[in-house]
């Protein structure tokens, strides 16, 4: 039997670590403040949105909201963008992706503070993680590195084979477990015997959002498997990329979908908010 990796009892137990920090700051006279930007109404937006409103509640950590039409323009969100990089008393900024397809998504991350950029897209952030410098760090990669080491999940010197390459999972996820001294590989879709390539992994993280597609012909015995997918099965149920029923007789351990990676994205989104103080002193 596989141990499964609560996500949800992680995400909570540093959410409740934030509170006690977030407390603290207040009674030195710091408030924290995270502005949301949502383009749009996008119905998974706007329910990824809220989820992050009720982390900021929880924690005390004050949100601003913004909501701008689906036809704003690009210059309406650069300048609201503007306004908070300027005002004090906004510490993060997150502007909700994906934005509508007339605004270019590269010039707004560009134009947010990166000392502001909780998300850590800013191509400033990213270079920061490359060479190991302080910056903020995208929050899912980061959360998957909280949910191995509140597990125990030795990663020093294993094998780590990461499913995907895209800017916000894949490629910040290969820099961190490469800080954590795991070897490892990002394979893709043009990756030639896939299955032999993630056999070889003891931590397969698996970030392409394909719904199940990874059965146990792609895990080696006692592998830990992690799932970053977030997909509708063809019946319409919330599922991963990660057939769960084959591969958890085969692994040591594992995350479910939902309760694994997703709780630990908003709790590491708080955390960044945290930090932010400190850089911007
Ligand atoms: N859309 C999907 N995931 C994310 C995220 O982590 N941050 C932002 N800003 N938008 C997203």
């Amino acid at each position: 039997m596989a141990k499964i990796i609560d996500g949800k009892a992680i995400s909570k137990q540093i959410r409740d670590e934030l509170r006690i920090r977030a407390g603290e700051l207040l009674e030195k006279g710091i408030p924290v403040t995270l502005a949301v930007v949502q383009v749009g109404a996008d119905p998974a937006s706007t329910v990824y949105v809220n989820n992050k409103k009720k982390g900021c509640e929880y924690v005390g950590i004050r949100s601003l909201s913004y909501e701008l039409a689906e036809d704003a323009g690009e210059d309406e969100l650069l300048c609201l963008i503007d306004e908070l990089n300027r005002r004090a008393d906004v510490n993060g900024i997150l502007v909700q992706l994906p934005l509508p397809a007339h605004i270019r998504e590269e010039r707004v991350i560009r134009a947010i503070d990166p000392k502001k950029d909780v998300d850590g897209f800013h191509p400033q952030n990213v270079g920061a993680l490359c060479i190991g410098q302080p910056g903020f760090v995208s929050c899912t990669p980061a959360g998957i590195i909280q949910l191995l080491r509140r597990s125990g999940v030795e990663i020093s010197g294993r094998e780590c084979v990461i499913l995907g390459r895209s800017n916000i999972v894949g490629k910040p996820m290969s820099l961190l477990m490469l800080r954590e001294n795991a070897t490892v590989t990002i394979a893709h879709s043009r990756t030639e015997n896939l299955r032999e390539v993630t056999r070889r992994a003891d931590i397969l993280i698996a970030a392409v959002g394909k719904p199940k597609m990874i059965t146990r012909e792609y895990v080696k015995e006692g592998a830990v498997v992690i799932d970053v997918g977030i997909n509708r099965s063809a019946d319409g149920k919330l599922c991963g990329d990660v057939n769960f029923e084959d591969v958890e007789p085969v692994c040591s351990a594992i995350t479910p979908v939902p309760g694994g990676v997703g709780p630990m994205t908003i709790a590491m989104l708080l955390h960044n908010c945290l930090e932010s103080v400190n850089l911007q002193l």
